[in-house]
């Protein structure tokens, strides 16, 4: 039975979230202005109007909840105490100083000075976004999801919820107990998290180089049946070849090197079983929306992601290809894109 009540509340939720996280974006801009007015970037190629924005986040929003209503996945669940969100959103707005001050420096180097960082690969030890501590420190990974849903205006979760379609279908006729899926670059597990409502018996680890990222990721799954968070790079994953049925990377690899985004998708081949599903989410690259390029020209000028251009023209079909991985669709969930693609080799 079509399920219409879940429909309704998903979308009552995307519309408060949509609502809320407005309000936080507008009150971020105007404080980050008043720190430390930025010369505003107008970009060469064609921005969408804010109507034509809009349109496209209330399809978004219309698909997610379409897909509840189909049983594809069931209605999101709040994760977290209100008390424990008014923090962090106090918490993000207290750091803005910092972040402002790095943004007018151009200083991306508060991550390398973070005692984890030893060892780890130049690429990863910056501050993304002009985070405070980059991806290593707990401050960091406790801002990270309300700094992502005032970014994308509360549509994080049903961008990614996108991923959890093909998984459905790749699903249909199996046991979800002998299935085993690694989200690769899980980060605070809120993509996890979903898979684990949707799927409770399933086989799910989440791989992450951060530790203070999974251990908000633990604090994400907590109630929930437990999820292996492993701390490891994907470049060398610890897992044997051919064990994995299903992996997912959301948001990766707009952040990796041209030639890591290569030894990680190889990697990612590597440990899918032959007829694997490998399922990427990550940002609209240029051409996809050709009348949206200036908003991909001027994302990395406003945050720092030095490897953002490269991937916004990168040939990730080619990609895919040569690493033995054949792509069978890809779909645009507002902002994003969702390349679904198989292990190639018997099932
Ligand atoms: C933009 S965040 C995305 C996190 C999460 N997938 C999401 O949907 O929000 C990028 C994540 O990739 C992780 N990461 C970056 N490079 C990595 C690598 N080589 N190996 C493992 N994780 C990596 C970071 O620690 C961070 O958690």
């Amino acid at each position: 039975m079509a399920d219409t009540l879940g429909m309704a509340a998903q979308i009552a939720n995307n519309a408060l979230r949509f609502s809320w996280y407005s309000g936080i974006n507008w009150l971020m801009g105007r404080e980050a202005q008043r720190l430390g007015p930025r010369p505003r970037y107008i970009p060469e190629r064609p921005v969408p109007s804010e109507a034509e924005l809009m349109a496209d986040l209330r399809a978004l929003f219309l698909a997610d909840a379409a897909a509840v209503r189909d049983g594809l996945y069931p209605p999101a669940e709040p994760a977290g105490s209100l008390g424990r969100h008014m923090r962090d959103l106090r918490a993000m707005f207290d750091d803005l100083p910092a972040t402002v001050q790095r943004r007018t420096q151009a200083d991306t180097a508060s991550a390398a000075a973070v005692a984890d960082a030893n060892g780890l690969p130049d690429y990863y030890t910056q501050d993304f976004h002009f985070q405070t501590g980059g991806y290593l420190s707990a401050d960091s990974a406790r801002l990270y999801d309300v700094q992502v849903e005032t970014l994308f205006y509360g549509a994080a979760g049903p961008m990614r919820r996108a991923g959890l379609k093909p998984i459905a279908a790749f699903m249909r006729g199996k046991d979800q107990r002998e299935v085993a899926l690694v989200d690769v670059a899980c980060g605070t597990g809120r993509f996890l998290r979903e898979v684990r409502l949707a799927y409770p018996a399933l086989r799910a680890k989440g791989l992450d180089l951060s530790q203070a990222y999974l251990d908000e990721a633990r604090r994400h799954l907590q109630g929930l049946r437990p999820v292996e968070l492993i701390c490891a790079n994907a470049e060398q994953m610890p897992f044997p070849d051919a064990s994995c049925d299903i992996v997912t990377a959301i948001f990766l690899y707009h952040e990796l090197p041209g030639a890591v985004r290569r030894r990680v998708t190889a990697e990612i081949a590597r440990v899918l079983k032959p007829g694997g599903l490998f399922v990427l989410i990550d940002s609209l690259q240029m051409g996809d929306r050709p009348g949206w390029d200036g908003l991909l020209e001027a994302f990395p000028v406003r945050f720092h992601e030095p490897y953002f251009a490269h991937y916004a023209t990168d040939d990730l079909d080619a990609m895919l290809s040569e690493a033995g991985l054949d792509a069978q669709e890809t779909s645009q969930a507002f902002l994003s894109k969702v390349m679904v693609a198989r292990k190639r080799g018997a099932n």
